[in-house]
């Protein structure tokens, strides 16, 4: 049994919460009690005042340490050692593991903060101060409410299934996977076929790998804290496999405008594909429909793959074994397609401000989440043209270093993207 006891000016604001499925069930079944008691009946003058002006200036009402002391007291006096918690937006953070000790106490007094804030004085009487979040509510009731219901239901016997708590999200400390109920297809959106198998194997590997996926993808600070199998990590980063790069020579602009076709460069293929091949982007197209540029790479891509740089660095020809030419951008769509049984979806990159801007997070969630291949087409130039920027499904946001110069060589765009997209 956990008793709660709430102090706060608005006692029955908790009415509701309370008299509703699992904290109505939970007291009923006396695993929790909760006891409200009104502040106000603390005030210490005759028109029950517990706010007052702040010192120093300033806007709105402070709550009066003396009526909150004397209720805190008196809740001590009345419990066994209860753990006192001032809810707060400056207090810890709640979070799961939080919640999993706070079910294991006896006795918890929630303190409801409103105003402004509290006394400052008010903090030497009380255990713990806690937050539910970084927004600011009105006032203590709802995250009181809020720490009641996520402790309650951690109690052993208050959940109908023993199991389901440790299922949840956060309670492995990832995201929960995605759930899905009858019909089987809905609009066209069909209920994931492994769902369907009855092989209880499969489905638990499927859920530990969506839950897996979705906390790297939305949550980067748990997905660090999580504990992994080596062959888990190795399988999630297979993911990143499914991004392909192209530069494209052609069709992109001049200075003036000008559709025009660009110099390939040794510095660009040698340094995309090492970024391409950190970041296990599955291939690196170089674009180029002038023949004798494309002598050039070849002879490069040669060197370096069976000729004499081979032997020289070979880390370097893993990266540059990368490297495809392709006359076209078409060609490239085709051979991804041919490659991956779907086509891949165009994410294109533009310095140039305007248009429906995808952002990196978007983009990074999608290449977990989803299993269509990504073709990331990188211009060069003044950029690509408008036609290509018109044919593609995304447009990324453009980088930004916080100055008035937006002048990145694609070579150091490519790597600074890739970061954001599958940097770990
Ligand atoms: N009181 C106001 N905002 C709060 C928050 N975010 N958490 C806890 N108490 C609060």
């Amino acid at each position: 049994m956990l008793n709660f006891t709430v102090i706060t000016l608005f006692p029955a604001m908790f009415a509701s919460p309370l008299s509703h499925t699992i904290l109505k069930i939970a007291q009923e079944k006396e695993m929790i009690s909760v006891r409200t008691v009104d502040l106000r009946d603390y005030a210490m003058d005759r028109h029950r005042i517990t706010d007052d002006y702040p010192y120093g200036g300033g806007q709105g009402m402070v709550m009066k340490p003396e009526p909150l002391i004397a209720a805190i007291e008196d809740a001590r006096k009345k419990g066994k050692n209860p753990r006192v918690i001032l809810l707060t937006p400056r207090g810890k953070a709640l979070n799961q593991q939080e919640a999993d000790k706070l079910s294991q106490e006896k006795e918890l007094v929630l303190i409801c903060g409103r105003y402004e804030g509290v006394d400052e004085r008010v903090k030497n009487f009380v255990d713990d101060e806690l937050s539910i979040g970084d927004y600011t509510l009105s006032g203590g009731e709802l995250a009181a409410m809020v720490v009641i219901d996520t402790v309650t239901r951690l109690i052993p016997g208050v959940l109908g299934n023993v199991k389901s708590p440790q299922e949840e999200s956060f309670s492995n400390g990832l995201l929960e996977y995605p759930q899905y109920t009858r019909p089987e297809e809905l609009k066209g959106m069909k209920v994931p076929e492994v769902l369907l198998s009855g092989d209880h194997e499969r489905i638990k590997d499927w859920r530990r790998e969506m839950s897996l996926k979705l906390t790297r993808a939305r949550r980067p600070d748990l997905f660090r804290k999580a504990q992994l199998a080596p062959d888990e990590r190795k399988s999630l980063s297979a993911g990143s496999s499914r991004l392909y790069m192209a530069l494209l020579h052609y069709p992109v602009y001049d200075k003036n405008g000008q559709v025009v076709t660009t110099a390939v460069t040794n510095m660009d293929i040698h340094d995309i594909a090492r970024s391409a091949r950190t970041y296990g982007v599955k291939r690196f197209y170089v674009v180029t429909p002038v023949k004798a540029l494309q002598k050039l790479a070849l002879k490069i891509l040669a060197h370096w793959e069976q000729g004499y740089g081979s032997r020289y660095n070979q880390t370097r020809k893993e990266a540059l074994a990368l490297a495809r030419l392709k006359d076209t951008l078409d060609e490239v769509v085709i051979e991804v397609e041919q490659e991956c049984g779907s086509r891949p979806q165009l994410v294109v990159t533009s310095a140039r401000p305007g248009g429906k801007r995808t952002s990196f997070a978007q983009l990074r969630e999608m290449l977990i989440r989803d299993s269509d291949p990504c073709l990331l087409l990188l211009g060069t130039g003044w950029g690509l043209t408008d036609t290509v920027l018109a044919q593609s499904d995304y447009l990324l946001e453009p980088i930004d270093g916080g100055t008035d110069y937006n002048h990145l060589s694609v070579r150091s765009a490519a790597a600074i993207i890739l970061d954001r997209l599958l940097g770990k």
